[in-house]
């Protein structure tokens, strides 16, 4: 057998997150505050992002050297036209284990049954709150929350094999005394609710620290409602502590990116939709594969590239964030380019 692909701290590369979508219909202010992405800020042209031929040419040599996870991110993926299409070429490929969609929502009830039926495995919703006013805020003013859960209750019911995950990015002040009715609202649904710790990406969100909320704080707090134990995770690198509620309601997750970063097993590479590669979410610089890709270089250059990227990695962002007393400061890529 060929030897496994490991960078500098012996991380294999399990994980693909391809972006196929720089923009987004929300204005997350966390993440695309209106400030910056008004409508006069230049997205990529449609020719300037990887083509569905050209992500399934990075998906095969990637899985050739040990990707077997792949997630679809944005901005908002689906805003890219004929979406399923890209997955069933995905799911075409062979060793390919899982793949799944993050999306806001707005769009995916319209897609679901497709997204289903073309071999996406389980889709992940973004949703910060149940009220519909900080709901509102939270998006941008650019959506309304009752779509947003009709499409959540689709997708629970399409059946999809690796079921339906929530993210919750939760800003003290902003929507933290919503984290009760979030954990109410979808106990016994079978839909698993995970809280992110507000992370420092991008440059144009103004990250404080003091708006993070720890996740111990957020744990106790279900806690003392409805007792919470331990589960082990599903694989090694999991990115959620996962907890089920004592009473058999199911399960919820806590993503510490802040307070307890998970660095060390951090096996995630990251495509953006122009064809860039990111060894890490607050990588500062991408290898470009877009002009090997249109060029005549063929598959085995490709993989070269890949794997000398992957082999020099050191990253360990959140681990160097939090041996400091501040977010370290230097440039860092945009999270709707990279998609989380
Ligand atoms: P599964 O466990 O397979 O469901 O995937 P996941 O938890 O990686 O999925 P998801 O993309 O939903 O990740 C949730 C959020 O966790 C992301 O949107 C990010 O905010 C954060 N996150 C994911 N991967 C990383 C990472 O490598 N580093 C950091 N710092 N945060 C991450
Ligand atoms: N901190 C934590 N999570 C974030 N996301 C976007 N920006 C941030 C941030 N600053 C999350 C979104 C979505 C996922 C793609 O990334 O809520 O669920
Ligand atoms: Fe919000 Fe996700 Fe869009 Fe960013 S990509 S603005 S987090 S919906
Ligand atoms: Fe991986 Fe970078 Fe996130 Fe650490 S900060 S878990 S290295 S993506």
């Amino acid at each position: 057998p060929t030897p496994v692909l490991t960078d500098r701290f012996s991380r294999p590369l399990h994980d693909l997150r391809i972006s196929v979508m720089d923009r987004c219909n929300f204005r997350c202010p966390y993440c695309m505050p209106e400030a910056t992405y008004h409508e006069h800020f230049r997205f990529l042209e449609p020719k300037e992002r990887l083509s569905f031929d050209e992500i399934e040419r990075v998906a095969r040599v990637a899985v050739s050297l040990g990707v077997r996870k792949l997630r679809l991110t944005g901005g908002e993926p689906l805003l890219r036209p004929k979406l399923p299409e890209l997955v069933a070429r995905l799911a075409s490929i062979e060793d390919v284990e899982d793949i799944a969609l993050t999306t806001n929502g707005v769009l995916l009830e319209r897609h679901v049954q497709d997204l289903k039926e073309a071999g996406l495995n389980r889709v992940t919703v973004s949703l910060d709150s149940l009220d519909p006013a900080v709901f509102a805020r939270m998006s941008g003013g650019r959506a309304q929350l009752e779509p947003v859960l009709d499409a959540i209750d689709s997708a629970a019911q399409a059946g999809f094999s690796g079921g339906v995950k929530l993210n919750t990015v939760i800003q003290r002040g902003l929507n933290d005394a919503g984290v009760e009715a979030l954990a109410e609202r979808f106990r016994h649904t079978g839909v698993v609710l995970r809280f992110i710790e507000y992370m420092d990406v991008g440059t144009r969100n103004h990250w404080e620290r003091a708006e993070v909320v720890p996740s111990h704080e957020l744990r106790e707090r279900i806690d003392a409602r409805w007792p919470l134990e331990p589960v082990d995770a599903h694989y090694r690198g999991e990115v959620a502590q996962r907890y089920r509620y004592c009473d058999g309601a199911g399960e919820v997750g806590f993503i510490s990116s802040v307070t307890a970063p998970f660095c060390g097993d951090c096996s995630r590479a990251r495509l953006s939709s122009e064809g860039q590669l990111y060894t890490c979410l607050f990588a500062s610089e991408g290898t470009d594969l877009r002009t090997l890709l249109r060029s005549d270089a063929d598959d085995a250059a490709l993989r070269d590239l890949l794997a000398g990227v992957w082999r020099r990695r050191t990253d360990r962002y959140s681990e160097e964030r939090a041996a400091s007393s501040d977010a370290p400061a230097r440039r860092r890529i945009e999270m709707n380019y990279i998609g989380g």
